[in-house]
């Protein structure tokens, strides 16, 4: 695995260039992302492409011996541009512009704008393609970042109603589709339709569900635009994206087919701080994250480009964006980046390399302060370095567990919750965190992967099954754990007519004939388990295998499907993880609190996330907080 680092050239004096890079190589680091968000810098007047400061930049890093990771400046369009054509801005859900004077201000859909981002990304492949110290190309930046892959402007209003029109050929159909005879809402052309926002009470959640998709498809396909134009000037490099952290307005596995490495950006405290945690969770986890958060993440990447995935941004130290941004306990920083390389990646990049004393992110952290003087993570990295230079190149372990990753489960779930707890990421984060507490190593994968080597495959929710899915889990002689509302919702969003979980009742015969969900804080209990937020009142021939104390079942079993039909807590999870991996004859371990563990071909890792050393009884060892041990494996 090789490090890098997130570097700004136009934010320093020129003079300052070769000493960064002198510094960089000398810390270990060998790679260098550049130029994302320069595009002023690069034409500060239409038309004037000034490349001379870039030149030198390039030259100045690949003379350090420096390979260069060159971002497209689209994320960051320049005020004339916004000026010359106002309405490529997005609008948001209320309706309102979003204006410039920070970033992402661009409607995916605006066809002008779309002609502008073709423009200097053409620009930059012809000038730099061949550059042989450019290594890999990163297409824009953090598509969606700040809430921005939906817009509900006119130039996206135009691009639904061509996406439905494809989709349904006559708006007889679509209304059959959708249901529009409720309320009224009946279309009688496609240019009637709008997007599903301003309304009185909630859209059809039909309507929403298509914007999702069409919203997700704009993404794809302005990515594909950069991704064709790179491939023709710049034959040959490496094309990735930076994704990022629980995250799902669009489908990153349609993004990840054109890239040829998948990356994202990986800020564990930051993430632990925004997302749903508990306040225990919370403070346990303060200053090292949540020990899932980076490898679901991992896992999740790797399975979005065939395979090859890194870091692009790794947090250094505190960020600035969350609610509380405290510092990472000492020797995280480095944890975080044999992690990575535990679970496969080809790179790990910090973000950034010296703290900006202007601007919006200057109380974000660097490897350098604002002073230009080494931060604490600069002695980590060098660590991490000298560790990665020490076990050689390692090869990613196949993993014998998937575990079934949606995006559109996500909108599903996202635009009609029923329980406003039953959040789809926290579902599926929650059934790989009891996967991974048991030592298991996990691919999360897209549902239209081959399932076929997997000892055990688990799917926290897929509420629109496909006939191909349905075909794939059929095949499958290793044990399937499907869980609540699978199989509840058909393509155009209404419940299946012989009810959930529709055709996956051709794997395991029962019916969901009512269902409900639970406050939060509410719960039923089972023989030393509960459930929560969500439950199924279920018919079947067949007898529960878990069933609440009143005797509702819960787990149903049939040849090798099981369906779990309530949200469930750790308990339960864990004795369905054991219950799974003993018939599927995989090994186990029982973790404690805060170690998690992640084999390559090679090595055994182990990573202890808790503040008190904890022994590793697998190997005997002591390991220190923030520490982590490698154990050869034969
Ligand atoms: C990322 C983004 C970077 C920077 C960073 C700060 O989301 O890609 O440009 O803003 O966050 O943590």
């Amino acid at each position: 695995m090789k490090l890098g680092c997130c570097y700004y050239p136009e934010h320093w004096p020129e003079s300052n260039w070769a000493d960064d890079a002198r510094r960089m190589a000398a810390m270990g680091l060998s790679l260098v992302r550049i130029g994302e968000f320069a595009w002023s810098r690069i034409e500060p007047e239409p038309g004037k492409l000034d490349w001379g400061w870039l030149d030198r930049a390039i030259q100045t890093l690949a003379d350090a011996g420096l390979e260069i990771i060159l971002g497209t400046p689209t994320a960051t369009p320049p005020k004339w541009l916004v000026d010359r054509m106002p309405d490529m801005v997005a609008i948001d859900e209320d309706g309102r512009p979003r204006g410039f004077g920070s970033r992402r201000h661009y409607c995916f859909s605006h066809p002008g704008y779309r002609a502008e981002a073709a423009r200097i990304v053409t620009a930059m492949a012809k000038r730099y393609g061949d550059h042989p110290a450019v290594v890999m190309w990163q297409t824009d930046n953090e598509f969606g970042c700040h809430d921005t892959v939906l817009s509900f402007s006119e130039a996206a209003a135009n691009g639904f109603r061509n996406w439905v029109r494809h989709r349904n050929q006559t708006p007889e159909a679509l209304n059959e589709a959708w249901g529009n005879v409720f309320w009224s809402m009946e279309y009688r052309s496609f240019a009637e339709i709008d997007p599903p926002h301003l309304t009185v009470t909630e859209a059809n959640p039909a309507h929403w569900l298509d914007y999702h998709r069409f919203a997700s498809d704009e993404v794809t396909s302005f990515n594909r635009e950069q991704v064709e134009i790179l491939r023709k000037h710049s034959p040959g490099k490496d094309i990735t994206h930076n994704f990022m952290g629980f995250f799902t307005e669009f489908n990153h596995h349609d993004v990840g087919r054109d890239l040829d490495i998948a990356t994202w950006d990986s800020y564990p405290l930051g993430f632990l701080e925004q997302f749903w945690f508990s306040r225990e969770e919370k403070s346990r986890y303060l200053r090292q994250g949540h020990p899932d958060i980076a490898a679901f993440h991992h896992d999740l990447y790797r399975g979005c480009s065939n395979g090859r995935w890194g870091v692009m941004e790794q947090q250094p130290g505190p960020v600035n964006w969350a609610r509380f941004n405290p510092a990472p306990m000492p020797g995280m920083v480095s944890l975080w980046t044999i992690e990575a390389m535990a679970h496969g990646a080809e790179f790990t990049s910090y973000f950034r390399w010296r703290q900006a004393p202007f601007a919006q992110e200057q109380m974000h952290a660097g490897l350098l302060r604002p002073d230009g003087k080494d931060a604490p993570a600069v002695g980590e990295a060098r660590e991490a370095a000298e560790l990665i230079r020490d076990l050689g190149p390692q090869q990613i372990a196949k993993a014998q567990v998937a575990l079934v990753f949606s995006y559109e489960a996500a909108w599903v779930c996202g635009i009609q919750p029923q329980g406003q707890s039953f959040r789809y990421l926290e579902l599926a984060f929650e059934w790989y965190s009891a996967l991974r507490k048991q030592g298991l190593d996990i691919d999360i994968v897209a549902p239209d992967a081959d399932l076929s080597h997997y000892k055990a495959v688990f799917v926290p929710t897929l509420p629109i099954v496909t006939d191909a899915f349905l075909s794939t889990i059929s095949t499958l002689a290793c044990p399937v754990l499907i869980g609540p509302r699978s199989g509840s919702k058909t393509q155009s969003f209404r419940i299946p007519d012989d009810l959930a979980p529709g055709d996956l009742r051709t794997l395991i015969p029962l019916t969901v004939t009512r269902v409900e969900s639970l406050r939060d804080g509410e719960q039923e209990n089972g023989d030393g388990w509960s459930i929560s937020r969500w439950r199924e009142d279920i018919e079947s021939e067949l007898a529960p295998e878990f069933a609440l104390n009143d005797g509702r079942g819960v787990v149903y079993s049939h040849n090798r499907i099981r369906y779990c039909s309530a949200w469930p807590d750790r308990s339960l999870l864990d004795m369905l993880v054991s219950r799974i991996a003993g018939e599927a004859n995989l090994e186990t371990l029982s973790l404690p609190e805060g170690l998690r563990i992640r084999r390559s071909a090679s090595n055994l890792f182990a990573f202890n996330y808790s503040t008190e050393p904890i022994r590793f009884d697998l190997t005997g060892q002591m390991i220190d907080p923030a520490g982590v041990s490698v154990t050869a494996l034969n």
